[in-house]
Parts: structure tokens; sequence; C-alpha cells
């Protein structure tokens, strides 16, 4: 089976009643990101860092895979398919995909402040101050905030260099070193970028822009793969 390696953001997840983070009426148009996303907002004021990721997961608790997360499980069947998102929800999970890493974290899980090895799964949606991990340290989201490292970026590169067939949807592609994926993808295989508004600052010259959202371009695209390089 040929490796096909799918990098989302959070357009995938728009038509699921996500908010993106930089479309219009966008979460960063309503939050600012260094009162919220940084290490720095949670020294400052980690109670109100808690109730923005809280309002986040109540919202995912609601939120359905769509037509674009399932086209992408759906191939499972054709091809040895990795998904690498920049998102923190767990639709493409729940819409059945197998191998998903999650370079950005996962909204659904916290773990300790001292401990970072402590990571727990969530079944509902609030988190406190007060909340603590079995060593009696304060839980924090398990998200990567910006000026942290990106732990799971070496995997990440290593998936896209073996990719046979590249596809990325739904990534305003502003979010370094995550952008900088598409650069590790072997020049002569098929490369497929799906978004509505694609960013065409980024050299494009060798990959496919198809202008649609994700929850009809992924379905047209995965019928498309199946025909032309399944085996
Ligand atoms: P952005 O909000 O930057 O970009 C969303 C992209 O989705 C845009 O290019 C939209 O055109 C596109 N889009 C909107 N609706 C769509 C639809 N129905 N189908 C397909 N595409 C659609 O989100 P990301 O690129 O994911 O990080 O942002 C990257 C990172 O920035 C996030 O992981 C998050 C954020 O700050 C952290 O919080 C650490």
């Amino acid at each position: 089976m040929k490796r096909l390696v799918v990098f989302t953001g959070a357009g995938i997840s728009a038509e699921s009643g996500i908010k993106t983070f930089r479309d219009n009426g966008g979460l960063w148009e309503e939050h600012k990101i260094e009162d919220v996303a940084t290490p720095q907002a949670w020294a400052k004021n980690p109670a109100l860092v808690q109730e923005f990721y809280n309002q986040r997961r109540k919202n995912l608790l609601h939120a359905k895979p769509n037509a674009g997360h399932f086209a992408i499980a759906e191939l499972q069947k054709y091809f040895n398919v990795h998904v690498i998102t920049q998102n923190v929800d767990d639709l493409h999970e729940r819409a059945g995909s197998e191998k998903v890493l999650h370079v950005h974290g996962e909204l659904m899980k916290v773990r300790s402040c001292d401990y970072p090895e402590l990571v727990y799964t969530l079944k509902g949606w609030e988190v406190k101050m007060g909340d603590k991990c079995e060593r009696g340290s304060q839980l924090r989201p398990h998200i990567v905030w910006f000026g942290e490292m990106v732990p799971e970026m070496d995997n990440a590169i290593e998936l896209v260099q073996q990719a046979d067939i590249f596809i990325v949807a739904g990534t305003s592609l502003n979010v370094y070193p995550a952008a900088n994926l598409l650069d590790y993808a072997s020049a002569d295989i098929p490369k497929f970028y799906i978004d509505p508004n694609p960013d065409l600052v980024y050299n494009f010259a060798d990959i496919t822009v198809i202008k649609k959202k994700a929850g009809n371009g992924l379905p047209d695209l995965a019928d498309k793969l199946v025909k032309d390089f399944a085996t």
C-alpha cells in the first residue's frame, strides 16, 4: 500500500462548527494569543487560560466529524494513511482515522505542570485551578502554546519524508515550525492543497491547489486518489 500523509489544520473542522483561528470571526479575533495561549499567559492568569480551553472543550463535545474527516478515514482501505494535524480536537479519531499525530497537543487531555509525563484523558469539558495530578501538581491543558517546543515535530518530519502522496487541508500555513512540513516532502510525489481561500504566499509550484471546502473537496479528492493511485 502506498503511504498517504495528510496534514490538516483548523479549516477541516470548520464545517463541524469549530472556529478557525485567522479567518473572519476566527478565535484570534476574539482572544489575544498572548492572553490565552502562551506560557506567560498561564503564569499571569491561569484561570483565564483554563476558561479559554474549557470553552473550546465544551464546544468540541457537541461537535461531530464531517465529510472531510470521514473521507480521510475511508482512504485507510486503500492506503497506509498517516494524519498529521495541527488541530487539538479529536474529530479525526472519532471519524475512524487510526494513525493521528497531534503536533499542537490535544484538547481532551491535560498534563501535570511539574511532571509533564503525567498526561490524563478527560471525559468532561471542565478543568479548574486546584485540579491536580496524582503527585499534587496543578493540571494544565495538554496544548503546545506559542513559544513552547513542538515535541512531535521530528516524528512529523519523518512521516512527510516517507510519503508517497501528500495532502494538505484547511490550514493557513502561518504557524511554524508546522508550516515547514511541506518542505520535507519529496519533490516527485503528488501533492494537493485543499482550502477555499488558499494562502498563495507559499511556493505552490509543484502542488495541485484545490480551492474548495474540506467537506466536499476531500471526498472528491479521495475518489480521484483511489482511481489513480490505489494498488
Ligand atoms: P488558521 O485559522 O490559521 O487557518 C484556517 C484555514 O482554513 C484558512 O486557510 C481557511 O481558508 C481554511 N478554511 C476555512 N474553512 C474551511 C473549510 N470549510 N474547509 C477547508 N479549509 C477551510 O488555522 P491553522 O492553519 O490550523 O495553534 O492554524 C495553525 C495554528 O495556529 C493552530 O494549530 C493554532 C493556531 O494558533 C495553536 O494554538 C498552538
